[in-house]
């Protein structure tokens, strides 16, 4: 944040929208008539459950966040019984290192311990990766007792800084970045992104990578400024987040108001923060201060939409070679699924 606030535009990292209230008010954008992604996101899932889960050992979710969008194919993959790897005949425990290849971040194993033998080397594996401990904990808990076939270890960690092999079989994993968060990336954090997943997986891998579709500019701007404010209120706290967290004098809700505007040349949506007045913010703990005047506004969020042959280009170009792209039935919502070279 500071040094998205002192360029031009101020800009403002989207992380800074969750605290208790941003997650709750982003759980109501996903309900919302206008934001239609979570719902087209759902019907792929739905419909495309069994070629997606196909013959994964290992499910990796990164953002699981509570694993609500992720129960359709859990359904499908907890009712699998995996092959034993080769040299199953390991002592019992070793096929099944709880967190030991995790990468950066604790991890720890939410089922029950896998008992002693065969039974355990062949129950699938459930790995959601996600920054907000206790969300992501209560949800691996609560998995873990809905599917006793599956082994559920939650990994604690930033999702765009994965430093480890990811837990599970080389080859026989399924990694799935829902949600549209990809577009949410720059071109050059999406970049680093796609090269550190490369880096954390192996050849034969699987990658599920759900992205919002170029439409009609009028839908996606109604899908981020909604008739009933929900959205406005949700960047507007952000503003509450900061003024928490850091030291920042003047700094008010009231004078900004929520703005989202189509970027046609840069094929995004953008959230903005508009001053509604000319502003000053103090940062005493920095020494420093930031001016705006009526009009300036704070960039807080971008959401990149895709035609899906340029991002199957893309990912071929970070070693993740073509594979189906499902849509729903309105072709608002993309899914890829790559296979890691
Ligand atoms: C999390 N992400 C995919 C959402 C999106 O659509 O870009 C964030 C969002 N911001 C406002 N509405 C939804």
């Amino acid at each position: 944040m500071r040094e998205g606030f002192f360029s031009d535009p101020p800009t403002v990292p989207p992380r800074w929208f969750h605290d208790e209230k941003g997650s709750l008010l982003f759980d109501r954008i996903t309900r919302l008539a206008e934001y239609y992604p979570t719902r087209a996101e759902a019907e792929i899932l739905r419909s495309r459950a069994v070629d997606i889960v196909g013959d994964a050992t290992t499910m990796v979710e990164l953002g699981a966040g509570t694993c609500e969008k992720t129960r359709v194919l859990l359904d499908v993959f907890s009712r699998r019984t995996t092959a034993p790897p080769a040299g199953a005949a390991a002592p019992a425990g070793a096929v099944a290192p709880a967190g030991a290849a995790a990468p950066a971040g604790a991890a720890a194993p939410a089922g029950a311990a896998p008992p002693a033998g065969a039974a355990a080397e062949a129950s699938p594996l459930f790995v959601p990766v996600d920054i907000s401990t206790e969300m992501l904990f209560d949800s691996a808990r609560a998995l873990a007792a809905e599917y006793p076939g599956l082994r559920v270890e939650p990994v604690v960690a930033d999702l765009t800084a994965l430093d480890g092999p990811l837990p599970g079989e080389p080859g026989g994993r399924l990694v799935l970045f829902l949600g549209g968060t990809v577009g949410n990336f720059s071109e050059a954090q999406r970049a680093d992104f796609l090269d550190m997943l490369r880096g954390v997986m192996d050849p034969g891998d699987r990658l599920g990578l759900g992205f919002d579709l170029v439409k009609d500019p009028a839908r996606l701007v109604a899908a981020y400024n909604d008739a009933d404010g929900v959205t406005a209120e949700f960047n507007l706290n952000m503003l509450d987040v900061i003024s928490r967290t850091v030291e920042a004098r003047g700094l008010d809700r009231r004078d900004f108001r929520h703005e989202a505007v189509w970027n046609a040349e840069e094929s995004r949506i953008e959230m903005w923060l508009r001053a509604i007045r000319d502003v000053r913010i103090d940062f005493p703990t920095l020494g420093r201060s930031r001016t705006l005047d009526v009009g300036a506004g704070i960039r807080t969020e971008i959401a990149r939409k895709f035609e899906p042959y340029a991002l199957m280009d893309e990912l071929a170009g970070h070693g993740f070679l073509r594979g189906p792209v499902w849509t729903d039935d309105a072709g608002d919502f993309g899914l890829a699924l790559v296979v890691v070279d």
